[in-house]
């Protein structure tokens, strides 16, 4: 049907699928294809486009990224209906381009077809989560990361693990990934082992995080995860502008990029880290054209974080510290007692690397530093207190076993300043479940204003 016989709130739909199409029938490189999307031009979109992606569109796969499929969610038709036939072409392309993220969803959903939308993820959270919590995170629908362990090698066991667990699931997947992700910490990691394991377990996506050396280490290891396993699709958690923007340029981007906020527990950017409700829309739109998905992280508990990272145009969320109160984690009782019992993350937590040194971890990287549940250690380090007297307390209070946690305790309790919105150990599937149904009724609530 030609467009003009077609209600004019319905253009930017068409107009975006036609887009779609073009591209997919060039081998133009990115910026070719970006200039296809849309003829609405930001001061950010000026300076994306001012690049030279050296990136050409590869594959079918990755033109897909390029072109989620058209827009079409019960959200967008709500939204661009009640734009009056007075609207601007142009103002509903804008609107369009701020709905990227709907198309994004439809992407990961179809990567992905064992998740439900929205999609919820279950970061990957150093040695706590493990198999059983990846799987069960999986198993209801959402996307479950086993997180690094002790050691480099300790990743092909927990995938060793996760496979038998995922035999007996129920999950139903085409393969042939794992409907499960790891988590790599690069600074640190091992990129050999860490590619090992992937070639033996394909795992359905790397999650890489925290680099030395910015974008450059990424790239190394971007190149080597996906020559051993290229369906894994790799997942890189950023925390500023400019990393998204390096991955974005890079020559081996990511295929999904986790917008970290500062609210989020375990380590972050150690200074210029800002909440995503800024952070990610900025990115958004400082990355549109790149096809790259955002999922939002840092300070979601429940359905309502979910709908406002939906919101500000993230296709997914990711919880960590929520997960540290599943039944399924791999946590001490005291630490996860603590999880529960904390209120008020603004005055409970803080970002600080006490906690690493008191457990004898140094080397981390000066641009990230870790939040945590602060306890007697910090009031002592607060207070003046030696750093080898705080250190004698703390491996006194280490050998008490549980008691070394919670406002006398004395030891690391990493955690996120959401910690006041978590009132008790579920089952990981249940806090998926309920996060999810919660979102969806929120959505239908505000669907009528
Ligand atoms: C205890 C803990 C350990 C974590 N370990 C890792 C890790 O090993 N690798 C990683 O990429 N992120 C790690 N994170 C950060 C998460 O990926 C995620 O950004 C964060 O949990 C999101 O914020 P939230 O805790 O408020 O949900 C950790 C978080 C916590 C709470």
């Amino acid at each position: 049907m030609a467009l003009s016989k077609l209600p004019r709130r319905h253009w930017p739909s068409v107009l975006h699928f036609g887009r779609c199409q073009r591209a997919l029938q060039t081998d133009a490189p990115i910026a070719e294809s970006t200039r296809l999307f849309g003829p609405t031009r930001t001061k950010r979109d000026r300076n994306w486009n001012g690049l030279s992606h050296p990136h050409p569109i590869q594959s079918t796969t990755y033109r897909d990224q390029l072109c989620p499929r058209p827009i079409h969610t019960k959200a967008v038709l709500t939204s661009l209906a009640s734009n009056n036939d007075n609207n601007t072409h142009t103002r509903d392309m804008a609107m369009e381009e701020k709905l990227q993220s709907v198309g994004f969803r439809e992407w990961l959903a179809a990567a992905y077809p064992w998740t439900r939308a929205p999609l919820i993820v279950g970061a990957p959270m150093r040695v706590m989560s493990g198999p059983e919590l990846a799987v069960a995170v999986s198993r209801a629908g959402g996307f479950g990361f086993i997180g690094p362990g002790e050691k480099p090698e300790s990743t092909a066991a927990d995938l060793e693990t996760a496979k038998g667990l995922i035999a007996d699931s129920g999950i139903e997947y085409p393969g042939p990934v794992l409907p499960i992700g790891v988590g790599f910490q690069i600074w640190n990691g091992n990129v050999d082992v860490s590619a090992s394991a992937v070639l033996e377990y394909r795992p359905a996506a790397a999650w890489l995080f925290a680099p030395r050396h910015g974008q450059t280490d990424v790239d190394v290891w971007t190149k080597r995860l996906r020559e051993a396993s290229p369906e894994t699709k790799i997942w890189l958690q950023i925390g500023t502008l400019q990393e998204a923007l390096d991955a974005a340029r890079s020559a081996s981007p990511p295929d999904v990029l986790v917008v970290q906020g500062a609210e989020a527990g375990g380590h972050g950017r150690a200074s210029d880290g800002i909440g995503f409700i800024t952070l990610l829309p900025e990115i958004a739109d400082a990355t549109r054209g790149s096809g790259i998905p955002l999922i939002a992280a840092g300070g979601v508990a429940d359905g309502r974080g979910v709908v406002a990272a939906l919101g500000v145009g993230a296709a997914g969320v990711s919880m960590g510290t929520r997960f540290l109160a599943s039944q399924e984690a791999r946590i001490k009782k005291g630490y996860q007692d603590e999880v529960v019992r904390a209120m008020d993350g603004g005055a409970s937590t803080a970002r600080t690397h006490l906690y690493n040194h008191l457990r004898g971890t140094f080397g981390w990287p000066e641009q990230f530093s870790p939040r945590t549940i602060v306890n007697r250690s910090w009031e002592e380090q607060q207070a003046g207190t030696a750093f080898e007297d705080i250190k004698k307390r703390h491996d006194e209070a280490v050998s008490k076993g549980d008691a070394a946690w919670g406002p006398q305790g004395w030891t690391a309790t990493y955690a996120g300043a959401n910690v006041g919105l978590i009132r008790n150990v579920a089952r990981a599937g249940e806090i998926v479940e309920g996060a999810r149904d919660e979102a969806a009724k929120i959505i239908e609530a505000l669907s009528g204003l």
